[in-house]
């Protein structure tokens, strides 16, 4: 007989570091998110606490103050978070290396520690020295602004304990260790026991900490997406490597909407916003070619114009590819589909190519009229008109749809000098001297913009 006084097998536990998906046992691609060698065993830690007394409040003693942000001093980092940072929040700002997430939360603690507010920097990745040059650069430093050259998680905490600061930048998490934990910086544990503990220190001592989290395409560091639960805010940097755009979002925050987008552009000087996105998206627009077309989509409360692009080729031996940068794919073939089924224009087995200019990106369904109409250009190798936009969502019946604040997109066309907006036929009015063209399906509006092609060749 097996005795059954034996102590039981600590049991094992996996995480892939990519996604953050559990696993039972160790695989060596993740079933979720498909990349290989992300998961890893996560150490079962011993949870020894002392359990605190409960204090039962009523809900009402918590309305006033709480969560008033306060604003960060950059003007589009508090467009994103609803007014700026509330106090005690924990916020992960999640980017490429190189992106400029540094220089972001630099600009964010002079701004911040200029107004007196004290502000911990944590540089954990660079030499302070190579950190003060930096700030040198990009403004004058307030000695509130002060640096903590540590990778140490106990560390941090004691400091948040006893100097209280108003903001505590961590750059980045992947270089923090717990003691007594053996496995290394930038490890599923280290990271993920790391966040914990300085979560629970903010909400403790009400100082607001700002997480840095690297990611990289191919998921090699154990990153964000294991924090998204933890945090209350999770921020996105992202932009093309080939442009000076860069755009600030929210995935998730709990103290306001995730609909704002803040945009900036890189320079000699830092960070800078972008004031008229709509005329920086068209900068380098190439009028008169074929495949593109311009649309005033919605960026949060934004309208702003951004040019999309199409080529269409004839497919080779393999089966039709499709790339697509800056818009979903789903919505790219649904776009295809509708062309093909319901205004028999033959896309479906051709290789197609469909970008967003600038390196932005968009779920917006009033750019669907758009895209046909640079795929019909592109295919008939003609250019749209250069003072047209197109704005509507399909329906799958080939149908246009109106999009939301259309008033608001019109509006902005017309700022932009466009003349003709092709919309559905629903709508009423748009502004004085904007030309409109309606429609009620995809077939007609591909109808108006061949007389159109045909005037502009
Ligand atoms: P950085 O903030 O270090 O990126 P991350 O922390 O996301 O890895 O910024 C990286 C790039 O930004 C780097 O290539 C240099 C560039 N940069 C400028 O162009 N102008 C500037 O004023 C600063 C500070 C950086
Ligand atoms: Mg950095």
């Amino acid at each position: 007989m097996v005795s059954a006084s034996r102590s039981p097998r600590p049991k094992r536990h996996y995480v892939c570091r990519s996604c953050g998906v559990s696993a039972a046992t160790w695989i060596g691609r993740c079933t979720s998110c498909q990349e290989w060698g992300t998961v890893e065993e996560v150490q079962a830690l011993p949870r020894v606490r002392a359990a605190p007394a409960a204090v039962l409040r009523p809900l009402g003693d918590f309305v006033a103050g709480g969560s008033v942000p306060l604003p960060t001093g950059v003007g589009e980092v508090d467009r994103v978070l609803g007014g700026g940072i509330v106090a005690g929040s924990v916020t992960l700002l999640s980017g490429e290396p190189g992106i400029g997430k540094s220089t972001l939360t630099l600009q964010i603690a002079l701004a911040i520690a200029g107004t007196g507010a004290s502000v911990v920097l944590v540089t954990g990745e660079e030499a302070p020295a190579q950190v003060a040059a930096r700030a040198a650069r990009l403004g004058s430093l307030p000695p509130t602004l002060t640096v903590l050259d540590c990778t140490s998680t106990e560390m941090i905490q004691d400091m948040m304990a006893a100097d209280r600061p108003q903001l505590v930048v961590v750059d980045s998490v992947q270089t923090l260790r717990v003691e007594g934990i053996d496995s290394s910086a930038g490890s599923v544990t280290q990271v993920r026991e790391s966040a914990t503990a300085l979560v629970a220190e903010a909400k403790r001592h009400d100082v607001s900490v700002m997480l840095v989290g690297h990611v990289t395409k191919d998921g090699s560091l154990a990153g964000p997406r294991l924090l998204e639960h933890l945090v209350d805010t999770v921020l996105t940097f992202t932009g093309d490597r080939s442009s000076d755009l860069r755009f600030l979002r929210s995935v998730k925050h709990r103290f306001g909407p995730t609909t704002e987008t803040g945009i900036f552009e890189m320079g000699a000087g830092g960070l800078a916003p972008v004031l008229d996105p709509s005329r920086r998206f068209l900068r380098d627009r190439v009028k008169g070619a074929a495949g593109s077309t311009v649309v005033p989509i919605l960026a949060g409360h934004r309208p702003v114009m951004v040019e999309i692009q199409a080529l269409t080729a004839p497919r080779g031996e393999q089966a039709a590819q499709l790339a697509v940068q800056g818009v979903a794919t789903s919505r790219v073939r649904l776009v295809l589909a509708v062309m093909q089924q319901r205004a028999d224009v033959p896309v479906l087995s051709r290789d197609v190519f469909v970008s967003l200019v600038g390196g932005s990106s968009t779920d917006d369904p009033g750019l669907d009229l758009a895209m046909a109409f640079a795929l019909r250009s592109s295919l008939s190798g003609t250019p749209v008109a250069v003072d047209l936009v197109a704005c509507a969502e399909l329906g799958l019946a080939g149908e246009l749809r109106s999009p939301t604040q259309l008033d608001r997109r019109l509006q902005e066309a017309y700022r932009l000098g466009f003349r003709q907006a092709v919309v559905p036929a629903s709508v009423e009015r748009g502004p004085t001297g904007l030309r409109l063209l309606r429609c009620g399906s995809l077939s007609d509006a591909l109808d108006i913009l061949l007389p159109a092609l045909a005037r502009t060749a």
